[in-house]
């Protein structure tokens, strides 16, 4: 049974996100690249999947010198991705099946070839002379950190037809807009507007922290930006219902809960520093890093929601980390140099866990209940490998893996046209791992993820409700509840709150759950827990996979023993 769209300004807390590179997922033409009618080719997995959102990466016209992060025509697809009418079939038959579709807007820059910068640089009185940040030496803005420091060596680049140097803050050839210029943001808005008109559902905000300069700062976080970004939202609301800004802001947690303004500036903000601090406490085998990131997230305002990932398109990026940290992470995940990808590591989760099945679990588990919506990325959910040899990040970003037959099922090209090698090694490679033989096998990684998708679907309090972090004497255990507000203390509980939910249909609305019980053991052995669920004397656990009751609570400590790197998901039931 598939979902339908619910009129719901608020769908986003409670969706599951699965990131989609159209170029690697599906060739529906057969000539080597993959395409949005690709992606619509495959909409009836991700419906069977039980994601709520897919989000696209860029389909817009681009020279493809950064994975189409460098666009050269905002308002077209370009054109080895479809055409607009794809688009627009992509849209309509994903909300069909209940799935709602977000793409990139990036803001920030541009490419090189785009006709704006080719105009700009053409002389410095032409009508876009202003539309790009040049100047006539490189001296400014010296405050500002270098992104690719792998790659570029200052945020200036000289550009010999204008005889001045221009403003970038990623590759030199992705200049930086102005936003000082009201025609520019005048373009981006209407570039928003052409998109939301056709249909989309919202946007991956990409690096925003960066559209305005200051002389004396870092260049990030400004208010101009704060400003801006309020007045994209406000531009949105006042036309484009339900819609979402999912912001990509690489900041420390203070910085970051600034971006969800006061619940008027962006919806979702991707939570940067959590995310290597899973796969540090997983290292460790302590909960540590995770408790204190949490300690140090402000409280968000009631319609924001944080965007949890474990990985995406990019280096597993350590940017929101201490020197000793990313020292650790680099010792531990990434003992090849090749692995280095600008200030990260460029590997999927697979490799990055060695190919543990448990801890792959134990991490999607913590991703799908902690405060957030999860977001996927295509391939994880067959545990799909990379390519260290390949370029900058193409090393995550090979070719979905669908069958075992020729180039995995992705595309009938040739094997020499396609636009990067699948893998085909014995551990990873389609022949190896793949959707086809993963959906046959009932014990695969591919079915338990659909079932973890489905469990979280069915608990809206894990989307919405507020968590409490428990204390453990022993460090390997990680508990928290989650809770919807006012929950915590039963006399303040209403009688509609004590609805339990039992042998529920899937596609079934969610019903009402009050308390949810977290606890994982982060190391590889089994671990005695001893948890203080002395607000919850006399309630009954339910676990929630197989709705088995567990022993009630009866006076304040609880007793539980892990297996390794287990976890457990229980319904805290005060009804007896
Ligand atoms: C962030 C994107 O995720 C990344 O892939 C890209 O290289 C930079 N922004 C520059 O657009």
């Amino acid at each position: 049974m598939s979902k339908s769209l619910k009129d719901d300004p608020l769908w986003y807390k409670k969706a599951v996100f699965y990131e989609v590179f159209s170029r690697g997922f599906y060739d529906s033409n057969n000539d080597g690249f993959g395409d949005l009618n690709g992606v619509t080719a495959k909409l009836d997995y991700l419906a069977w999947l039980g994601i709520d959102c897919i989000w696209l990466l860029p389909f817009y016209g681009s020279p493809m010198k950064d994975g189409g992060y460098d666009i050269a025509d905002f308002e077209n697809v370009d054109p080895s991705y479809g055409t607009e009418g794809d688009l627009i079939d992509l849209i309509d038959k994903a909300h069909s099946l209940g799935i709602r579709v977000i793409s990139d807007l990036v803001m920030n820059h541009s490419s090189d070839q785009h006709p704006w910068f080719l105009e700009s640089r053409s002389s410095k009185d032409n009508p876009k002379a202003d539309w790009y940040i040049w100047r006539d030496d490189d001296s400014m803005y010296k405050g500002a950190r270098i992104i690719f420091t792998d790659a570029e060596n200052s945020n200036w680049a000289w550009d010999h037809v204008r005889q001045q140097y221009y403003w970038h803050r990623f590759y030199s050839h992705q200049p930086d807009l102005n936003y000082d210029n009201q025609e520019v943001k005048d373009a981006m808005l209407a570039a928003v507007k052409k998109w939301l008109d056709l249909g989309l559902d919202g946007f991956r905000l990409d690096a925003v922290p960066y559209l305005f300069q200051e002389e004396n700062t870092n260049c990030e976080n400004l208010p101009a930006t704060h400003d801006f970004l309020k007045l994209l939202r406000k531009e949105i609301d006042s036309r484009y219902p339900n819609r979402v800004l999912l912001a990509e802001i690489n900041q420390w947690p203070a910085d970051l809960v600034d971006y969800f303004g006061n619940d008027d500036e962006c919806h979702m903000c991707f939570h940067f520093p959590l995310m290597p601090r899973m796969f540090m406490a997983i290292r460790r085998e302590q909960r540590l890093p995770i408790t204190e990131i949490l300690s140090l997230t402000p409280d968000i305002p009631n319609n924001s929601q944080w965007g949890l990932f474990l990985r995406n398109h990019d280096e597993l990026t350590l940017e929101q980390v201490s020197d000793e940290e990313r020292d650790y992470m680099f010792s531990e995940y990434a003992k090849d140099s090749r692995m280095k990808r600008h200030m990260g590591i460029a590997r999927r989760l697979a490799p990055l866990v060695d190919n543990s099945r448990s801890i792959a679990e134990l991490l999607y588990a913590l991703l799908f209940s902690l405060p957030g919506s999860p977001i996927l990325y295509y391939g994880d959910e067959i545990m799909m490998g990379d390519n260290i040899y390949l370029k900058d990040r193409d090393s995550v970003r090979t070719p979905m893996q669908w069958t075992p037959d020729r180039n995995g099922g992705f595309s009938l090209a040739n094997f020499e046209q396609l636009y990067l090698p699948p893998l085909m090694d014995s551990v990873y490679g389609y022949p190896a791992v793949n959707v086809e033989s993963q959906f046959k096998n009932p014990g695969s990684f591919l079915l338990w993820i659909k079932k973890l998708i489905s469990v979280r679907s069915n608990y809206e309090v894990f989307g919405t409700g507020k968590i409490e972090v428990l204390h453990d004497d022993n460090p390997s255990v990680f508990a928290f509840v989650r809770f919807f507000e006012n929950e915590m203390n039963p006399e303040t509980q209403t009688e509609n709150d004590s609805r339990i939910e039992v042998g529920r249909m899937e596609g079934e609305d969610p019903v009402s759950v009050n308390k949810v019980l977290c606890v994982y053991n982060l190391s590889r052995f089994p671990q005695p827990a001893e948890l203080d669920l002395s607000k919850h004397k006399g309630a009954k656990l339910v676990e929630l996979n197989g709705r088995v009751i567990f022993p009630m609570v009866t006076d304040g400590s609880y007793r539980l023993t892990l297996g390794p790197h287990g976890y457990y998901w229980f319904e805290i039931s005060d009804q007896i």
